[in-house]
């Protein structure tokens, strides 16, 4: 894939055109996401749409597609793609959803839902955060996506029931406020597990049976404060 950036600045160079970023970004689909076995078509679609380096802190656009998450300020981070496509083909999203994200971040995850829901909710509890990523969510059309401040561990009561919710942050049990909230059939994916360890990525089922729960992948996110 076209290499952009990493710690050596080397000589000058001049931004990557939009045609490179394009390009960029396809690789970055074909080789981290479908290579790693995401086949989800609408998914990888919308992975491939949505501008990444917009989400990211000028300085560091050129590292845009790379394999790995970025910093995005006030300590917390971008995920990595793969991370953020293979949670998002997880929860199965379909047209009509009402999904829940926690942990809004850089925006870039609420924006991926965006094309592949019909209305996508999400919460930063970092202030200076929610409030970037909602003025880069307007900035780029992302309409149906409403952004709040606060502390996602007790959801979004006054919006719920969701078909769907994402955790993009760490608890160390699954918030049984966002188990409350989801939609019988609805579907949740969290990752569980020591601050600063490694986590399982947990995928949740609401069925008529009760709660289906299956660890889907180990993982490494920020925790989640609060609560
Ligand atoms: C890995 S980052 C999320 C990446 C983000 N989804 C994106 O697309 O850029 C995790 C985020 O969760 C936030 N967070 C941590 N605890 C939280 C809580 N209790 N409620 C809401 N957000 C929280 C952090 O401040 C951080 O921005």
């Amino acid at each position: 894939m076209l290499t952009l950036g990493g710690c050596d600045p080397g000589p000058a160079q001049s931004a990557p055109s939009d045609a490179e970023l394009a390009a960029a970004r396809v690789a970055m689909v074909r080789e981290q996401i479908v290579a790693r076995g995401v086949t989800d078509t609408r998914v990888l679609a919308a992975m491939t749409r949505v501008p990444r380096h917009e989400f990211i802190p000028a300085g560091q656009r050129s590292s845009a597609y790379v394999d790995g998450p970025l910093p995005i300020g006030h300590g917390q981070t971008i995920s990595q793609p793969f991370v953020v496509a293979f949670m998002t083909a997880c929860l199965d999203p379909k047209p009509g959803d009402r999904v829940l994200e926690i942990g809004t971040g850089s925006g870039y995850q609420a924006a991926v839902l965006s094309g592949l829901v019909a209305e996508v909710y999400s919460i930063e509890v970092v202030e200076p955060l929610a409030r970037r990523a909602k003025a880069d969510l307007k900035r780029l059309g992302y309409q149906n996506v409403t952004v709040r401040a606060g502390d996602g561990y007790l959801g979004w009561p006054e919006a719920a029931p969701f078909d769907a919710i994402i955790v993009t942050c760490a608890p160390d049990q699954v918030p049984q406020a966002l188990v409350q909230q989801l939609k019988p059939g609805g579907r949740m994916i969290v990752p569980v597990g020591p601050q600063h360890g490694v986590q399982d990525l947990i995928l949740l089922r609401k069925t008529p049976k009760g709660l289906e729960t299956q660890a889907v992948m180990p993982v490494r996110f920020v925790p989640m404060v609060g609560g």
